[in-house]
């Protein structure tokens, strides 16, 4: 099978993630390609892929705009295909950011009209060498807001690998024939 990684990443731990799960993919016999949405020069066909997965990660609220313009752009080839979509955000790392971060995913929905058949929340990392000023108050003050962290110097990666790579693994084989590996 031929299977289609969209993303949109701006720090990049969901361009970590999606290598992660080509890599997964590629091992279980099929063929990948990745897409970075952020490449508008490209000339892509998701119609001509069996399986399609869309990544991205949330800043103030939202999803990259490029990848919300690729999903609008897509909506109905997206809506043919067996799909999942992966969001990475830092409020899917807390048990009381859970709604939070469905709300994300309910909002890029509702904007780009494509309703993915599965949606996977998935936690981000902090990496605070990367922000700078500004960056590390919108973290503080409308991310964390009042979440404690032990060492809130240091980075953090707080994606579940195990989660991510289990659902992958359902995704690629749901309907799929056998490979010979
Ligand atoms: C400036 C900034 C704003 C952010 N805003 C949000 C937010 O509104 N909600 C949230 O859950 N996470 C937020 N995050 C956390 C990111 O989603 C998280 O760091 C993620 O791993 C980034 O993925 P990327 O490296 O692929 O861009 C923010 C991060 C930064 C640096």
């Amino acid at each position: 099978m031929t299977f289609l990684i969209a993303y949109g990443t701006t720090e990049g731990q969901t361009q970590k993630i999606v290598k992660t799960i080509a890599n997964q993919i590629r091992e279980l016999g099929h063929e990948v390609e990745l897409f970075d949405t952020s490449n508008l020069q490209g000339d892509l066909q998701p119609e001509t892929f069996d399986k399609i997965i869309v990544a991205g990660s949330v800043h103030e609220k939202r999803h990259q705009e490029a990848l919300e313009l690729f999903a609008m752009a897509n909506h109905r080839q997206l809506q043919a295909k067996p799909t999942i979509f992966i969001s990475v955000s830092l409020a899917a790392a807390f048990e009381d950011g859970l709604a939070e971060a469905q709300g994300y995913v309910d909002s890029f929905i509702e904007k780009t009209g494509w309703r993915p058949e599965q949606n996977l929340l998935v936690a981000g990392a902090l990496r605070h060498g990367e922000y700078g000023y500004f960056k590390e108050q919108i973290l503080k003050f409308f991310v964390l807001k009042n979440r404690k962290l032990k060492n809130p110097q240091i980075d953090h990666e707080f994606t579940d690998w195990n989660l991510l790579k289990n659902a992958v693994a359902d995704f690629t084989q749901k309907n799929a024939e056998p490979v010979d590996v």
